[in-house]
């Protein structure tokens, strides 16, 4: 049997798998197939099994999604779970398509985040065209084990949605948008809300906000979910959900107090940053959550872990938007005319010295590539996010390993193209029709280009705070 070769970087040290002919070509033939597992470690691929080599990829980078009640459409966890699925597995990974992690870590790494190397890539690819050997199953760690209701400890309030929300069995997605209100005792602070899906297997992402009410107005006026797609607009929106204010202005929002999608733990930041208010009477909103497809007829109620805070937030967090909604205009304004790939430029300036947490980029159905860099007054250039080929379905609030310092003075630049030609098959509409930006309106056939950052205003040594396996 003729093999491939296979040698990558490992550890900073460029190894070549053990062969007896040189070689500076990856297509080169050789009888004696090896990899390289570790520095100064070669394996025969002959030796790669499930126990010693495959468990531990499939364990850190599948199991959180693939386990039941997961988002993941079946469980990887054991061998055979694993096994019976090995050749799709195998293509799964060598495609990129899982796991889902749409943003290039060449160009900016991120905490939690989840992609293969090309090693984990050959490790498989070599063990499931060996036929997907067991080996010792002494040898397989064990299976990682999830805490039920919170990945962070025992929250100190629970806000559940209201009553079951029901889901048709029609195979369709459903963007909601809903409110939870609450009533406190008197004011107070919090530290972290973390949401936690119901009904894992459909919720599929939730972004939600504070909102604070005044003392008059009333808890339970207006409904308390309403399809978000079916409003045009924020107005006909917040009237349904009765958040307006009295005078009909928009009510107080303290934006993305929490984000879900699955396989994402709620991340904690270092001590003395972030945290909100939290007022005596509000309510969480999600705006919006989303429950992916289902044949059969189904419920969700999931809720919010609420963690106080026992003095007020040092370091509040802030949020700055660009484009759709935000402080700078989309250049040429976001009309996507039918069979064209367009591309669309939005950039801002930082005004005060400023250091980046989070960032998340934002589009629709027709997006195709999005990148942010950063561009400091001393002219260098910081790369921020790029994603190559845009998922509509994986849009992560991406948090940086460490807090990442803007001078005061740089200028935030977003480059985003859209697809509306028939060969984008998100493209809603065929034949394409025009698509364009209409009021901030959500739905999936409108569009939008949105990057939204948290921040929080620089101090000295930020640069070296991490932002990684902090815990309340
Ligand atoms: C963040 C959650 C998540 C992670 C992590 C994840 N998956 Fe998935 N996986 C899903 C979901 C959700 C689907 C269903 C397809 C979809 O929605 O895109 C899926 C589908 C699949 C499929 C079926 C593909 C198809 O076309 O039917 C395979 C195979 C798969 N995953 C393997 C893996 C492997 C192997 C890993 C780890 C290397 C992994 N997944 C990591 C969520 C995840």
């Amino acid at each position: 049997m003729q093999e491939h070769l296979l040698y990558w970087f490992w550890l900073g040290l460029f190894l070549l798998v053990a062969c007896t002919q040189t070689t500076d070509s990856k297509d080169s033939k050789s009888t004696n197939d090896t990899i390289g597992i570790a520095q100064n470690t070669v394996i025969s691929t002959s030796d790669i099994t499930f126990a010693e080599h495959i468990a531990p990829i499939i364990h850190q980078n599948c199991t959180p999604c693939h386990r039941p009640g997961e988002a993941g459409p079946f469980p990887l966890r054991t061998y055979k779970e694993v096994a019976k699925h090995a050749r799709m597995i195998q293509y799964v990974t060598s495609t990129g398509f899982m796991p889902p992690w749409p943003a290039d870590p060449t160009y900016r790494s991120f905490a939690g985040e989840r992609f293969l190397s090309e090693q984990d890539k050959e490790l498989i690819k070599a063990w499931v065209r060996n036929g997907w050997p067991e080996g010792d199953a002494s040898k397989t760690p064990p299976i990682p084990q999830y805490p039920e209701g919170s990945q962070l400890g025992k929250p100190d309030m629970v806000l559940k949605m209201p009553e079951e929300y029901f889901l048709e069995g029609n195979s369709e997605d459903n963007f909601l948008t809903m409110k939870i209100p609450y009533e406190l005792p008197k004011d107070t602070f919090v530290r972290l809300i973390e949401f936690v899906p119901g009904n894992r297997r459909l919720v599929h992402h939730v972004n939600s906000h504070l909102l604070f009410f005044n003392k008059k107005q009333k808890l339970d006026v207006g409904k308390w979910v309403v399809d978000a797609y079916e409003h045009g607009n924020r107005r006909a929106l917040y009237t349904d959900l009765g958040i307006l204010n009295d005078d009909g202005t928009y009510p107080e929002l303290i934006p993305l107090v929490s984000n879900y999608l699955p396989g994402v733990e709620a991340n904690v930041y270092p001590n003395g940053v972030g945290g909100w208010p939290m007022k005596k009477k509000g309510a969480i909103v999600m705006n919006d959550i989303h429950y992916g497809p289902t044949a059969i007829d189904d419920y969700d109620q999931s809720y919010f872990n609420v963690f106080f805070a026992k003095e007020a937030p040092k370091r509040p967090t802030l949020e700055l938007q660009l484009g759709t909604l935000g402080i700078s205009d989309i250049i040429p304004p976001l009309v996507i005319p039918p069979d064209t790939i367009m591309t669309f430029k939005t950039r801002a300036k930082v005004l005060g010295d400023i250091s980046l947490l989070t960032i998340n980029p934002h589009m629709h159905l027709l997006g195709k590539e999005f990148k942010a860099w950063a561009v400091t007054p001393q002219q260098d250039t910081i790369p921020l996010v790029s994603i190559p080929e845009w998922d509509f379905r994986w849009q992560y609030f991406y948090t940086f390993k460490k807090m990442l310092h803007l001078p005061q003075g740089t200028i935030i630049e977003v480059e985003a193209i859209y697809d509306n030609t028939s060969e984008n098959p998100n493209n809603p509409y065929d034949p394409p029709r025009v698509i364009a930006e209409r009021d901030g309106s959500m739905r999936t056939t409108d569009e939008m280009l949105q990057l939204i950052l948290t921040f929080v205003p620089y101090q000295k040594g930020d640069e070296n705070i991490s932002l990684e396996n902090s815990s309340l």
